[in-house]
């Protein structure tokens, strides 16, 4: 069978977009074999051509215009960033071509605009390495369970804090695990979207749309960042049965609104999300007729996001008028009681646990557990940590009228309480 050649226009070629390069040119023969597409890179997007990146520098420019004006089949986004990301798009898709991202902002931020577009202008929009990079998760929900109702989704969407927290687990301090996420490039040099939450909430906006077919602007899900879990507190929740992972979840609710969170949360031992380590995702997808259904893997990387990248191209390459998704956007639900695993360090005197059970019992906050600690930076400190039952999510301020200064306080969500012993 003769394969037909496929021409990508490629916008960025750092480590997602050299991934892309490089999986063309390994895999081009078992493609073409497989689907009768063989892909081709055209033209290649940088803002430097100077640097040396083991590309052929013929492909690259740093006109746009080379790219989307150009005579090519599919676009494929590798930017990131809000712009010119967009513009790029918008651009592909006036001109009638199908494109494929893996920019989660730009999807998340503005995916009124570009799936209208897409929808209007009949070009297939392709996302799937905005999640979970090889994890083929937006498929399966687009296409797999196209027929299902799906009601919920949680799941660990980041590996730069998974990787951190699994380190943590096995007793490093947060500023060692950062420096290991780094050397090893899972970790930019500026953390915070990773750390605060804020890529996981991207990708929770995104998988809201995808599976529920209705959004909330990811800055409106509620979202707390990693930084202050110690490797003590992993130790300590390690005693009790849980562990500690940055989760997202979303829940759709009969008024058709989202429930959404984005924090750390302790999570039974056993688990699915706990039992996913190092830079490794896991989500776990329930559907009415389905039951829960796990997607796990490797949810960062050139190689893996390459791979989601080009699967898209071929999809595009093979129907490029494939209808794009449309989402609604709603209300974000308010969140349910949840129970909580509080941790305060304060001075110490002799009735300190009395005191803080009767200050909690005082603010309506049943404890299941507590446990006082030295602190072993300072002796004149403890370290008070309690489960409790589940309780509004005003706790902190409500704990913090007990005299406990905020920055001094972690409050998590607990998963499925284990039974009081
Ligand atoms: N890295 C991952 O594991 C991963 C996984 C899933 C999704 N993603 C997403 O994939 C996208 C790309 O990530 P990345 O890690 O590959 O980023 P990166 O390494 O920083 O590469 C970005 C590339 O885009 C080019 N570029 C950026 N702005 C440009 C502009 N204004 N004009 C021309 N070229 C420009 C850069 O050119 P120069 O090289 O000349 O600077 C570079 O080649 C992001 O949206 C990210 O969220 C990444």
């Amino acid at each position: 069978m003769s394969a037909r050649e496929v021409r990508i226009g490629l916008l960025g070629c750092g480590t997602v977009g050299r991934g892309v390069v490089e999986l063309v040119a390994r895999n081009t023969d078992a493609i073409a074999a497989r689907t009768g597409l063989r892909p081709r890179i055209e033209k290649i997007l940088v803002r430097d051509r100077s640097l040396s990146r083991g590309v052929d520098s013929a492909l690259l420019t740093d006109r746009p215009e080379d790219v989307v004006r150009n005579g090519v089949d599919v676009v494929v986004e590798a930017l990131g960033g809000d712009e010119p990301a967009c513009s790029l798009l918008t651009e592909a898709l006036e001109r009638g071509k199908p494109v494929v991202t893996a920019n989660k902002l730009v999807l998340a931020s503005h995916h009124d605009r570009l799936l209208t577009l897409a929808d209007r202008r009949r070009r297939a929009f392709g996302y799937e390495a905005c999640v979970c990079a090889g994890v083929p998760v937006v498929r399966s929900l687009r296409h797999a369970l196209a027929a299902d109702r799906l009601t919920s989704f949680e799941g660990v969407l980041n590996g730069t804090t998974n990787f951190i927290l699994s380190r943590m687990e096995e007793g490093d301090p947060y500023a060692e695990a950062l420096i290991e996420a780094r050397r090893r490039g899972f970790a930019e040099s500026d953390p915070t979207n990773d750390v605060e939450g804020i890529d996981a909430a991207l990708k929770t906006a995104i998988l809201c749309g995808t599976a529920f077919g209705a959004t909330i602007p990811p800055d409106r899900i509620p979202r707390e960042g990693m930084t202050k879990v110690t490797a003590a507190d992993l130790a300590a929740v390690r005693r009790w049965g849980y562990t500690i992972r940055l989760i997202a979840r979303a829940e759709l609710d009969d008024c058709g609104d989202i429930r959404a969170s984005v924090g750390p949360e302790l999570i039974p031992q056993g688990a699915a999300a706990a039992r996913v380590r190092d830079e490794e995702n896991v989500l776990i997808v329930h559907g009415q007729s389905s039951g829960d259904l796990i997607f796990q893997g490797r949810g960062a990387g050139g190689g893996p996001t390459a791979s989601a990248l080009l699967s898209d191209v071929l999809d595009a390459a093979a129907k490029p008028d494939t209808p794009a998704p449309r989402w609604r956007t709603v209300k974000p639900a308010p969140a349910r009681p949840t129970a909580r695993y509080l941790r305060i360090t304060c001075a110490a005197p002799r009735a300190l646990p009395r005191r803080w059970l009767d200050g909690l019992t005082g603010q309506g906050v049943e404890v299941r557990r507590i446990e006082v600690a030295r602190c072993p930076e300072d002796e004149r400190l403890r370290t008070v940590r309690a489960l409790t039952e589940p309780c509004e999510d005003d706790i902190v301020d409500r704990i913090a009228a007990l005299g406990a200064p905020e920055d001094n306080l972690i409050a998590l969500r607990v998963q499925n309480p284990a039974r009081k012993s």
